[in-house]
């Protein structure tokens, strides 16, 4: 997409009854270009994007400049302060299936206690075996569970017409006290 996904206000959305306060952390892990993190960050947020992709950060900056504050990292690996909300929009569904339960943990370990994770999905993909991967909400429910509270997993209303019927969301919170093994 050539800008940012409809979906991260649906998600903020569903998030509003959830004790988010504004001016929150946010990061976008695998952000790309950067069109969510800066939707994010027009909505007042403070928002990091990160990206192992050198060639992704420096596009970002290019289009939009210092909005957020770009990152080239690996979110699996290297160290970040912890964040109130995480959005995960095309993140997850590039992972390969056997890295999805790291990056859940990934994304446990990077929020504060009660910080959301706000995720997308694809439900099924046009081209399977290759990214993006598919996944249902069942296989996202147990991923998530023992590290997250689901508040919210239900199918999307407003994807991009290319997308609509496919995307489901999320909202998990990370349980208050410390992260917890599944
Ligand atoms: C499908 S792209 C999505 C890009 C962007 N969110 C968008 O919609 O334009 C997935 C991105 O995740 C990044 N990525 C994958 N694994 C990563 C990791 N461990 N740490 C940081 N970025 C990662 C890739 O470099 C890639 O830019």
């Amino acid at each position: 997409m050539n800008g940012p996904t409809p979906l991260v206000d649906e998600l903020l959305a569903l998030a509003s009854g959830s004790g988010l306060s504004s001016p929150a952390r946010a990061a976008v892990p695998g952000c790309g270009y950067g069109h969510d993190a800066v939707r994010l960050a027009a909505l007042g947020f403070q928002v990091t994007g990160v990206d192992f992709a050198p060639l992704a950060i420096a596009g970002a900056r290019t289009r939009y400049g210092e909005a957020v504050t770009w990152a080239v990292a690996d979110w699996l690996q290297d160290p970040f302060p912890p964040f109130d909300l995480i959005l995960d929009h095309t993140c997850f569904v590039a992972f390969e299936p056997n890295q999805q339960a790291a990056l859940v943990a990934a994304h446990a370990d990077r929020l504060r206690p009660g910080g959301l994770w706000l995720g997308a999905f694809f439900r099924s993909v046009p081209a399977p075996g290759v990214p993006p991967f598919a996944i249902s909400e069942g296989e996202v429910r147990a991923l998530a569970e023992g590290r997250f509270d689901i508040l919210h997993l239900a199918p999307a209303l407003s994807s991009h017409r290319a997308r609509a019927g496919r995307e489901f969301l999320l909202v998990a919170r990370r349980p208050e006290g410390p992260a917890t093994a599944a």
